[in-house]
């Protein structure tokens, strides 16, 4: 008798798992169509979660990954602000799925699974930029590529919406764009000179930006990843791209989900001839970081550096950004006026565990911006504010990063831990950045 308890016993928990009424076709299928399956789809970048057999068999690692927040992937600390096109689940979701993980059942057939159009593409597609042509990533962990696309309009016109179709969404992972204007063409051209085929295809490897050199002025279009509503700019405002322009695709693939196998991915643009305000991606970082670049050497701030073997390391710097508004935006934005802020975004490579963002008042009051606790290098995103924020002459904007440069938190190169060494300012993968971006108009 008393071996039949324990079974008794979940069999009992089963019962009110069941009289809770959680079952999979009623609550947990909607529950992942609205925030899983935009990654977890069949040919999608993550295994699929689409019927009840492949939701049971992962069913204790839902239960994990949405319990812990590491699932739906979202960076941003929203105790720090709200954001639009916030993917998270509310803590009731979470308690239905861990409730069903704990206790499935499939529920009534006759409930038809519900379908989400994701939000990824945009509201009107005015210009497809494709690929010159399919690209098949090297087999390393992971590859990141920058791809010239030939800019075709004749006059100067804004982009007021962004988006990337990946050509095959089990490699694309999360994609920038930047602009390449007549003016800067010659330092992406060098890149593809520089290469063993001379540059005969418009790609070249590309890790943590674009162009080596000009990393914090490089001019940001924008940024993707798979699954979160992308691309459309707050209204009335875009970012000006004259004739002659390039845009650059920068795309970090994952060839272990399909090795072999290549991508033809499409830049999706939104378009207007006038705006109402310009906007700029607003780069913001100690100019000692940038300028002292590599030099390896503590110099009392005056470049960035991160010893080698600390766990826990942070840099941090405020500055008035509003006198050097011009320089900043490329004079979209002249020097000493207000700005309105409407997202940002965070920027370090694979070291970083922690970067923040704010404006510090006159007196000393701190609006926060945005707060990435666990940085990810492989889910970076601009993030949209619901309500935008003022930067008046006399606001600081202030950026604090922590890196883990400890032998435990080293990348892989070649199947090995690189050992740690002393980091500062550059791209690779041995270097390491932090750099806010926030795009601004007047
Ligand atoms: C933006 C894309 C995206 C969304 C949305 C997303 N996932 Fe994921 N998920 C991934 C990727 C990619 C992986 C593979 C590991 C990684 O890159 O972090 C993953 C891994 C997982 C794993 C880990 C499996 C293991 O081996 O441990 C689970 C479980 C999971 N996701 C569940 C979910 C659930 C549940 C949701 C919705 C509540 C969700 N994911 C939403 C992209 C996504």
């Amino acid at each position: 008798m008393r071996s039949l308890a324990p079974l008794t016993l979940v069999a009992l928990a089963a019962l009110t798992g069941c009289a809770k009424g959680y079952t999979y076709n009623a609550d947990v299928q909607p529950l992942l169509a609205a925030h899983c399956e935009s990654c977890h789809e069949s040919g999608g970048i993550a295994f699929p979660l689409q019927t009840y057999a492949q939701a049971f068999a992962n069913r204790a690692a839902i239960a994990t990954d949405v319990q812990s927040l590491r699932m739906p992937p979202w960076l941003p600390d929203d105790t720090c602000n709200s954001y639009k096109a916030d993917p998270s689940l509310s803590a009731q979701e979470i308690a239905v799925l861990a409730a069903w993980a704990a206790y499935p059942s499939e529920g009534d057939p006759k409930i038809l699974p519900v379908k989400i159009t994701q939000p990824t593409s945009l509201g009107r597609v005015d210009l497809s930029l494709p690929m010159a042509q399919a690209y098949a990533p090297r087999a390393e962990p992971d590859d990141y590529e920058c791809f010239l696309l030939d800019w075709p309009e004749t006059a100067t016109t804004y982009v007021t919406g962004f988006s990337i179709v990946p050509g095959n969404p089990r490699l694309v992972h999360n994609a920038s764009a930047y602009i390449a204007s007549p003016g800067q063409l010659s330092s992406y051209t060098r890149q593809l000179e520089q290469l063993p085929d001379g540059g005969t295809l418009p790609r070249y490897p590309c890790f943590g930006g674009p162009t080596s050199g000009l990393d914090a002025l490089v001019n940001w279009l924008g940024l993707w990843v798979p699954g979160i509503a992308s691309g459309e700019l707050p209204q009335g405002t875009g970012i000006q791209v004259q004739p002659g322009s390039k845009v650059v695709l920068q795309i970090n693939y994952t060839p272990g989900n399909d090795p072999g196998a290549t991508d033809l991915s499409t830049v999706q643009l939104e378009l207007s001839s006038t705006v109402a305000k310009q906007g700029a991606l607003l780069p913001f970082a100690n100019p000692s970081w940038v300028l002292g670049g590599n030099t390896g050497v503590s110099d009392a701030g005056s470049s960035l550096f991160i010893p080698a073997g600390q766990a826990s390391y942070n840099v941090q710097f405020q500055l008035d950004p509003t006198p050097y508004l011009g320089l900043l935006t490329n004079n979209i934005i002249p020097a000493g006026t207000p700005i309105t802020v409407y997202s940002a975004v965070g920027r370090m490579l694979l070291h970083g565990t922690q970067e923040q963002l704010s404006v510090i008042h006159p007196d000393q009051s701190e609006t926060c911006l945005l707060n990435l606790k666990q940085w990810d290098f492989g889910w970076q995103g601009n993030y949209f504010f619901r309500a935008p924020i003022q930067v008046v002459p006399g606001d600081q904007l202030a950026i604090s990063c922590t890196y883990d440069n400890s032998a435990a938190n080293q990348p892989m190169v070649d199947g090995g831990l690189l050992t740690p060494a002393v980091l500062s300012w550059g791209e690779s993968v041995t270097d390491e950045l932090c750099l806010g971006l926030c795009y601004v108009t007047l």
